[in-house]
């Protein structure tokens, strides 16, 4: 059983009428549905002064409602998750699997719902919304068989003395799962299930901008028959309910994906707390770049540029940001970005037309903004895509691309559909290195080049997690393309990869 769950879910083309037809029936009693959700602690759902939730590329359009967490229940989430630990932590690692297993088919089940949710409360395109419950899928089955077969019985370690040894693995105790907006059901879902897959229990915050999601998401875990001491939901924001969530002494473990600044915050959170040291996971942003040299084939570079700068509206953390390209082939690349550019539909989400859609809130455009405006006076525009009469409603952001003069100009990372580009000379590549790896960040990379020597050159002296060739930088696939990066982008180990689950554990050795 847990072998044939070693797949990637399908997921649904759109573009086939015959996938097309049932998934749109699916979603259409939720265009207009109002959500409702509040904190989840032991099962039960807790009310309290709600907060309306809009949708981001309409903001009179009402999603639902949410009431937030306060501190007093903060304390009885981690009250009720370290009372179950025991008796979760004891549950074989096979049965464990098994409400992940059913998690997963409920998730595809309700896949019209979610995608709904997604698009409505996230701003995702419909087919963002449809990769989200799919990645979602892919977390729970595959922590799950990763469980199942590694954790069932004690591995035996060959030792250097001739004899064999057994190493067993079992949970920490209570995990917090803090999330982002970006990835609020494929992200939420990934750590609550490695955590919970691992044996621990799990206090989850999800980004206050995405608690509805979370919400249901919750709600089918419960279903799915996860034990309702084991997973406890906490809406809220960061210094409300995340900062006294990772300064609780019995927190045995964080998992964190989100900005950087937040993820130096919590460590120091962490280090302040007056109790044992625990193992903080934190996946953060980057400074993508990606590198193209004049052997690259210019039509595919464009369209890869175009994919990774700006579908999902640039809201990815592995979203292209630097484009280095060699001076040769520098005018005819800029050319092309243009035109592809003034082809790019942005406006409402849900058209099946759109490229496009929105940025989270309002301040995240006013940040974008404001960004665009300085590189005014100091960088050259080269493109700007128009946006439609239907985004005065919400949050948008146009499409945007610079020349600038180096990578140095930019400090932080920009999260949103702005793109620099920056030449270089063809002896200038170890220094286009240089000065990436010298950001600090170290997240994703794209090459195009057709000359291997370059691009295993480029691959080997970048510190970055994950490396491209030759194709688009976001969307990596669980199980198939571990994703992580290193420096201020995150302490690894990689999601949807072979070591991940075991970061959430604590090993024994019985010598
Ligand atoms: P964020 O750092 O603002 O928030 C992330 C989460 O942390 C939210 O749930 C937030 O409420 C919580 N938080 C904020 N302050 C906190 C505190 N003091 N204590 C505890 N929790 C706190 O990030 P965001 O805006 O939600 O997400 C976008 C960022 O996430 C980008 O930087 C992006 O690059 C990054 N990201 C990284 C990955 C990855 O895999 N490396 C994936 C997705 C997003
Ligand atoms: N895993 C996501 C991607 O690769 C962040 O785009």
């Amino acid at each position: 059983i847990f072998a044939d769950k070693r797949k990637n879910s399908a997921g649904i083309n759109i573009d086939i009428e015959s996938q097309w037809r049932p998934f749109n029936e699916a979603i259409q009693p939720f265009r207009q549905h109002q959500w409702q959700a509040g904190p989840i602690v032991n099962g039960v759902t807790l009310t309290g002064e709600f907060n309306t939730v809009t949708a981001p590329y309409d903001r009179g359009e009402t999603v639902g409602q949410v009431a937030f967490a306060c501190q007093s229940q903060v304390a009885q989430a981690v009250e009720v998750a370290a009372a179950c630990y025991p008796s979760w932590s004891q549950t074989p690692s096979a049965e464990r699997a098994q409400c992940l297993l059913r998690l997963a088919d409920l998730l595809e089940q309700h896949t019209g719902e979610l995608v709904a949710l997604c698009h409505r409360e996230a701003g995702k395109t419909i087919q963002d919304s449809i990769d989200e419950i799919r990645e979602a899928v892919d977390f729970c089955r595959f922590y799950a068989v990763q469980a199942a077969t590694e954790f069932a019985a004690p591995q035996t370690v060959p030792c250097f003395d001739g004899s064999t040894k057994q190493l067993s693995y079992q949970g920490r105790g209570v995990f917090a799962c803090i999330s982002p907006w970006n990835f609020p059901l494929a992200i939420f879902l990934g750590q609550v299930s490695a955590a919970l897959a691992a044996g621990n229990t799990v206090v989850a915050k999800p980004a206050e901008q995405t608690s509805l999601i979370a919400f249901r998401a919750i709600e089918l875990i419960l279903e799915a028959g996860v034990p309702a001491g084991a997973i406890q939901l906490l809406p809220g924001s960061g210094a409300e309910v995340g900062a006294p969530l990772t300064s609780d002494t019995r927190i045995s473990g964080v998992a964190f994906t989100g900005s950087t600044e937040t993820a130096q915050r919590i460590n120091r959170s962490l280090v302040a707390r007056d109790c044992e040291p625990v193992p903080f996971i934190a996946e953060t942003g980057g400074q993508n770049a990606m590198i193209v040299d004049s052997t690259a084939l210019p039509e595919q570079v464009v369209r890869d540029v175009v994919r990774s700068a700006f579908a999902s509206a640039g809201q990815r953390c592995s979203a292209l940001r630097v484009l280095f390209v060699q001076a040769d082939i520098a005018d005819r690349i800029v050319a092309l970005i243009k035109g592809a550019m003034a082809e790019l539909s942005v406006g409402r989400p849900e058209l099946h037309r759109t490229d496009v859609g929105p940025v989270i809130d309002i301040d995240a455009k006013r940040k974008l903004l404001t960004h665009i405006e300085a590189l005014k006076n100091t960088a050259k525009l080269i493109a700007q895509a128009t946006l439609g009469d239907d985004c005065k409603a919400g949050d948008f952001v146009a499409p945007t691309a610079f020349e600038i003069s180096s990578i140095d100009m930019l400090k932080n990372e920009n999260f949103g559909p702005i793109l620099h580009i920056v030449r270089f000379k063809a002896n200038e590549i170890d220094q286009v290195i240089d000065q990436i790896n010298n950001t600090g960040f170290g997240l994703t990379l794209g090459v195009h080049s057709r000359n291997e020597r370059t691009y295993c050159h480029i691959e080997q002296r970048a510190r970055v997690g994950n490396c491209y060739i030759n194709r688009d930088q976001v969307g990596a696939v669980v199980g198939v393309q571990p994703f992580g990066g290193q420096g201020l982008s995150g302490t690894g180990p990689k999601a949807g990869g072979p070591h991940y689950l075991y970061r959430f554990t604590q090993d024994m050795f019985n010598a």
